[in-house]
């Protein structure tokens, strides 16, 4: 039996959590017209009933025009009832369930229904957008944004009341908040744009905001980049300061990440991406060419390697005291005990609890050391597949599941 630190209690602003195990935001893929599949809550409920602490229910929009994908959820009333099906599956467990909170600005598969440019920190062509007809994007004007501020905290609110412990307001991977806080992205000339205090002053609007709507029933997190791999891309010394910023606003943890899904995605999963396979399900003639762009892009001599993040997460450690939960290559119980001895508060898996939801246990019983993830990446193939996100070298599930929970 394990007795390290990974398996004490960790307190997290209100919250409360088992142990220091946390299952990242890996979109499921497991919506039908943006309302969650009973394929959703047994997926949750596997992670929970596996030892993880918490699960994190991935790529929550806040509003319709801030989903990337047709089928993805959007936060309203109309999703409570389903929501409440997946938290309460989540508890029964004895686990902690967090949305994470997100708009993906010009990062969209969708054209937008106004008519309107997708809106962003900064206008001009919009790789994403280009692929659906809409080139361009649009620069936000200052007037818009405390608007979509109150949206994050509607959405925060809407997440409480469907029995969700925490959110995690996402900040990086190219979304809107990143557009503004990422150097190479963000070319604005008032406040919200130049210095990092400037591009920061947006996303600390929204955890404000979020803090004054739930801080005190919820555990508040924002996922933040320690590198971004792209040339003009932030590097670990912002996600140092803007991890000091956010600190002095109160938030209750940072969950460290990296990577761009347009710039850099391989550098999300520090391995290439499955390019073949993407475009096998890829079915416009456009998006397969963009995925040969993106195969001439990655990084030849780019292998994957246990704790990819660790030498840039380890700079945001010495700058703040705020609980970090370590994330990128957590496959071993070595590992975890590595970053925890080093100041981590927890470790959060997305691949390695995707490959095996029992994991945790197993770590805890001491009947495996080491995930059997391979950091094939072929699950990221597999989001938009009628099954929804899964590990191929798995039993596949039940297609039947992957249907929106019954009356809704
Ligand atoms: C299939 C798949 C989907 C993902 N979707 C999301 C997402 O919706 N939001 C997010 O923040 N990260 C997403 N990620 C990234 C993971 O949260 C995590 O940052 C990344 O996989 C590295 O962690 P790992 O080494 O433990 O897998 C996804 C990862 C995978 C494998």
């Amino acid at each position: 039996m394990a007795t390290g630190k990974a398996f004490t209690p960790l307190t997290l602003g209100p919250l409360g959590l088992r142990n220091r195990f946390v299952k990242s935001g890996a979109n499921e893929g497991m919506y039908r017209r943006g309302l969650p599949t009973k394929a959703l809550v047994r997926h949750h409920r596997e992670i929970a009933a596996g030892g993880a602490a918490m699960t994190t229910m991935a790529y929550c929009a806040v509003a319709p025009e801030g989903r990337t994908f047709a089928d993805q959820l959007f936060i309203r009333p109309e999703a409570l009832a389903p929501l409440r099906a997946l938290t309460d599956a989540v508890h029964g467990e004895g686990a902690a369930i967090s949305a994470q909170i997100t708009h993906g600005g010009a990062f969209s598969f969708l054209k937008p229904t106004d008519g309107r440019r997708p809106g962003s920190a900064s206008g001009g062509f919009n790789p994403t957008g280009a692929l659906h007809g809409v080139p361009l994007k649009r620069a936000l004007d200052p007037s818009e944004l405390p608007v979509l501020a109150d949206t994050f905290a509607d959405g925060a609110r809407l997440a409480r009341e469907a029995g969700f412990d925490a959110v995690e307001i996402h900040m990086g991977h190219g979304y809107l908040l990143s557009q503004f806080l990422s150097p190479g992205e963000n070319k604005r000339r008032d406040d919200f744009g130049g210095s990092l205090e400037n591009r920061a002053r947006f996303p600390r609007m929204v955890l404000q905001r979020v803090l004054d709507a739930v801080g005190k029933e919820m555990a508040v997190g924002c996922k933040i980049g320690v590198f971004e791999g792209y040339r003009g891309g932030g590097l670990a010394r912002d996600a140092a300061g803007l991890a000091r910023m956010l600190e002095a606003d109160g938030a209750h943890f940072l969950v460290l990440t990296g990577g761009m899904n347009v710039q850099s995605p391989w550098w999300i999963f520090g391995s290439p991406m499955p390019v073949s396979s993407m475009k096998r399900e890829d079915p416009s003639f456009i998006g397969r060419r963009a995925l040969d762009i993106l195969r001439l892009m990655q990084p030849k001599d780019l292998a994957f390697r246990e704790l990819y993040f660790h030498d840039h997460s380890i700079q945001v450690r010495a700058a703040t005291t705020l609980p970090l939960l370590y994330l990128g290559g957590v496959t071993s119980m070595a590992g975890v005990d590595q970053v925890l001895g080093e100041g981590f508060d927890a470790v959060v898996l997305a691949r390695a609890l995707l490959h095996d939801p029992e994991l945790v246990n197993k770590f805890a019983a001491g009947t495996a050391t080491r995930s059997g993830c391979t950091a094939c990446n072929e699950c990221v193939a597999t989001m938009h597949t009628p099954l929804g996100t899964h590990c191929v070298l798995r039993p596949l599930p039940d297609p039947a599941e992957n249907q929106a929970i019954a009356g809704t």
